[in-house]
């Protein structure tokens, strides 16, 4: 059964580690990030985003899917489903269809209505007992070829929309979605540090977790980060698989076109990388 994300993070920032969300893209996706968790018996949140949302058939067909696998595959670890940068109808939606976690991404709302909004939904996801994630400023990454370098959040803000309720808080500190830039000038610990003063006991999110440095993921978890979000680094990892078993022309040898072989690599490569980040966030054997 799918389980609010508040209790495996707040367990997680009191424990000194970190969950991973994992972006969900397709049945391979979600089978090989669910199986990985249950080997390692690790809580795992997956996101969904709303554009992966509306490719996998709208937000009940995934709902249907995750469902089906943990009683199918036995998973027994904590799993959350967690819309991720949801806008307000698609929390409402996600609500309605069976998720058990949000994400109600306000961030670029002027600050009054980013915590209008958010107290609102604070509200509704409690009432069906889903946990609630929200953002004060923006993660930069990739737009039309303009890699924007990630806001830093104003310590102040995060406290005021910490206190609606919410039971985690994204807050950008020089973080990025996609590939880090050559020139990127790191996290900045110095935010998240004064965030945390503020907002104390409440679980930190780090968006873009693709490309950040072990050292960094672990000084980050050491300042209150619970919960990282990955999902370009596992779609690197299996395009990379893929296109090796093309090439090598794996598809042209006998069966080989049968996509249940032609995905069976990278779908191991995904089960790869999730192991290693589960690795650095700590979050091996905590289920
Ligand atoms: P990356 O794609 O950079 O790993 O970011 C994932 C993320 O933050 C999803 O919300």
């Amino acid at each position: 059964m799918l389980v609010s994300a508040k209790e495996m993070l707040d367990k997680a920032k009191a424990g000194h580690y970190a969950v991973g969300q994992f972006n969900i893209n397709n049945l391979e996706w979600t089978k090989s990030i669910l199986q990985t968790a249950q080997e390692l018996n690790s809580p795992v949140i997956l996101g969904v985003s709303e554009g992966a949302g509306k490719y996998m058939g709208g937000y009940k067909t995934v709902v249907g899917m995750v469902n089906g696998m943990l009683e199918e595959l036995n998973i027994t670890v904590p799993v959350a489903l967690h819309l991720d940068h949801g806008g307000y109808d698609a929390c409402y939606k996600c609500i309605e269809a069976g998720f058990s976690s949000i994400m109600f991404d306000g961030s670029h709302y002027p600050i009054e209505e980013n915590v209008e909004k958010t107290k609102e939904l604070v509200a509704a996801a409690h009432e069906k007992g889903l946990s609630i994630e929200a953002e004060v400023g923006a993660i930069g990454g990739e737009e039309d070829g303009v890699v924007g370098m990630g806001e830093c959040a104003d310590p102040k803000e995060c406290k005021m929309v910490a206190d609606l309720g919410v039971d985690f808080l994204a807050a950008g500190i020089g973080n990025i979605h996609g590939k880090y830039p050559a020139n990127w000038k790191g996290l900045s610990f110095e935010t998240l540090d004064a965030i945390q003063q503020l907002t104390g006991d409440l679980p930190l999110v780090l968006h873009g977790g693709t490309g950040i440095p072990a050292d960094m993921i672990k000084k980050a978890i050491s300042l209150g980060v619970s919960k990282i979000n990955v999902n370009t680094e596992c779609q690197l990892a299996f395009a990379a698989a893929t296109r090796k078993y093309i090439e090598e022309g794996k598809d042209l040898q006998g069966k080989g076109y049968d996509p249940r072989k032609i995905l069976a690599p990278g779908a191991q490569a995904i089960k790869d990388t999730v192991k290693e980040k589960m690795e650095m966030f700590g979050s091996i054997g905590k289920a």
